[in-house]
């Protein structure tokens, strides 16, 4: 770690706080949990008895009835938008130019895309959230629309496992970090949600029979998904995917496709990642194109909620921005977010990287972009906890970002500039979202808040959960920074 400006802030603050002085002296211990792991034979096993179920549903969405999302892994904007297969998928849809990845490593990622927080995972190790933290799929079940998962060598329906690796090369094949429902023990302890997360295999035979779910998650392995290869395979192997998906009816018919990554490669520059929306629903004048406007994963959610009219999770999907056309179609106006000194490229100081943080409660009274409130079952469950971390000044922790404004006074400048240039080139649509702030205002409201209002301008600090650290809030600010 850096000294840095900051670290000389946050120092003088420690030193003169009076809070209990918890996180600053004592070693921080991770939050742990043994990794399950059958055998070969062990699955064998279990894989005799596996449930698969097919389910499907049909229920209208504002703009698009099926949702998919294709995530492809560890590769620089650049490289993506290059490489000619992924350029010809991208002539199809439109290529968002502003999508941020939340932080790194994968895991972080795949977690946030489903629970509207990463709860400072900060590596990719066996863990999972505890059963009272609800998914969209809860959001999704309150409607009635059907969901699941295509895991690429998922070794049978619902294996819960750490890794199945190729049994013959034992190279690394299907893994549980590119899973994001399997990270969450209120998907894994019920059986059906269990019997919707299956293989490609399955995926061609849903395909085959009109039996795919409405919301769905699709994770080629690890040698397709260029995390071993690279981008050259990953770009045919999705051109060689989706080709015959465009030309399919039944799959396309009013169907958005998200094609992402779940972060870049180089761990010093932005977090912004490659993806293109395409399908059914992309309007042929819009193919070829770009949209600037800034999401993140968090987006998949925030979309997914406004489309068909859900409740909110009260965590970082409550502050997402959505898909350009879904936002139009409603009427709603996306925030411009202010990404100069953004880079997503660590994690913050919170429960599953400090066992002595509580689990953040989500905000109960949090409305999303369309005005619409936090699950009522979520909230039966967590409204006293909320009130309880609210009243003790905890303060709002879920930073997904870390500002390069805050930890590098000498770095910022230069940053700031290729960030202008780059997002400043290539946009056909959309509205440039860099918008400029005083790095000093924005470096003491980091610093200083205790009440979680006074984040900097443009993050997803403010409307998520709540991190325990009690009456130490520019404490905990100060060392999530520093880590
Ligand atoms: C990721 O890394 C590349 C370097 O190749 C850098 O230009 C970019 O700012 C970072 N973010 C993106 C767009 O991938
Ligand atoms: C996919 O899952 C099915 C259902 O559990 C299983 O029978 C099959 O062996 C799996 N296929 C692969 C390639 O892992
Ligand atoms: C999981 O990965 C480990 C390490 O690569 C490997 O030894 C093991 O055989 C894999 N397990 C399965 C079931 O493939
Ligand atoms: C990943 O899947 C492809 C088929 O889609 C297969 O050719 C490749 O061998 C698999 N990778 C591993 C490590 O098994
Ligand atoms: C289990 O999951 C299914 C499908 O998501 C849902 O309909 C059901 O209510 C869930 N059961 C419980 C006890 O949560
Ligand atoms: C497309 O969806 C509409 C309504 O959701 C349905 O009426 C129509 O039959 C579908 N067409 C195909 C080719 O599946
Ligand atoms: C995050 O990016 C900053 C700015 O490039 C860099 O100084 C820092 O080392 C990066 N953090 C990690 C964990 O790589
Ligand atoms: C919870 O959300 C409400 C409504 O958006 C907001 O006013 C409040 O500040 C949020 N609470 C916290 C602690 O972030
Ligand atoms: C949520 O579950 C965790 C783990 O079981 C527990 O420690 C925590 O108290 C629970 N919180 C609420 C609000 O139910």
């Amino acid at each position: 770690m850096k000294l840095s400006t900051l670290a000389l802030i946050a120092s003088s603050l420690i030193a003169s706080s009076n809070a209990a002085d918890t996180t600053s002296s004592s070693t921080v211990v991770e939050r742990t949990q043994s990794i399950i792991e059958p055998s070969a034979s062990e699955i064998a096993v279990s894989a005799a008895s596996a449930k698969t179920l097919q389910w499907t549903s049909d229920i209208k969405g504002k703009k698009f009835d099926r949702f998919v999302v294709i995530w492809l892994e560890n590769t620089d904007f650049d490289q993506a938008a290059e490489q000619p297969d992924m350029a010809w998928v991208a002539s199809h849809g439109i290529t968002l130019t502003n999508y941020w990845a939340v932080t790194h490593p994968s895991e972080p990622n795949y977690m946030s895309s489903v629970g509207g927080d990463y709860f400072a995972l900060d590596d990719d190790r066996f863990t999972s959230l505890p059963k009272n933290v609800s998914t969209l799929a809860d959001l999704l079940d309150d409607k009635g629309i059907s969901f699941g998962s295509y895991q690429e060598h998922l070794p049978y329906t619902g294996f819960t496992g750490f890794n199945y690796s190729n049994q013959e090369t034992f190279a690394n094949d299907y893994v549980r970090k590119h899973n994001p429902f399997i990270l969450y023990e209120s998907y894994t302890s019920n059986a059906t949600r269990l019997s919707v997360m299956k293989n490609f295999t399955e995926f061609e035979k849903d395909l085959k029979d009109e039996k795919l779910p409405q919301y769905m998650i699709i994770t080629p392995n690890m040698t397709n998904d260029a995390h071993d290869t690279n981008i050259k395979v990953a770009g045919k192997w999705t051109r060689d995917f989706v080709t015959p998906l465009l030309e399919n009816e039944y799959f396309m018919n009013n169907t958005l496709v998200l094609i992402t990554f779940d972060e870049n490669e180089t761990y010093a520059e932005q977090n912004t990642v490659f993806s293109i929306l395409l399908g059914g629903v992309i309007d042929d004048e819009l193919k070829g194109t770009t949209d600037s406007t800034f999401y993140d994963h968090y987006s998949q959610i925030a979309s997914a909620e406004v489309n068909w009219d859900l409740y909110n999770l009260g965590r970082n999907d409550v502050t997402a921005n959505i898909w350009k056309s879904l936002a139009d179609a409603e009427g709603l106006t996306n925030k411009d977010v202010d990404t100069k000194f953004m880079v997503n490229n660590e994690t913050y100081h919170g429960y599953l990287f400090d066992e002595k943080i509580a689990l953040p409660a989500p905000n109960i009274s949090a409305t999303n972009i369309a005005g619409k409130g936090i699950l009522p079952a979520i909230s039966s469950v967590w409204a006293d906890e909320y009130s309880s971390q609210v009243k003790e000044n905890y303060f709002t922790s879920t930073t997904t970002l870390v500002s390069l404004e805050s930890t590098l006074e000498n770095g910022a400048s230069k940053f700031a500039e290729e960030t202008t240039t780059a997002s400043g080139s290539g946009s056909k649509s959309g509205s440039n979202t860099i918008t400029s702030t005083s790095k000093t205002e924005s470096t003491s409201a980091s610093v200083t808040t205790n009440s979680g209002s006074e984040l900097p301008s443009g993050s997803h600090n403010g409307a998520a959960g709540l991190s325990p650290i009690a009456g130490a809030g520019a404490l905990a600010i100060a060392a999530a920074l520093l880590i």
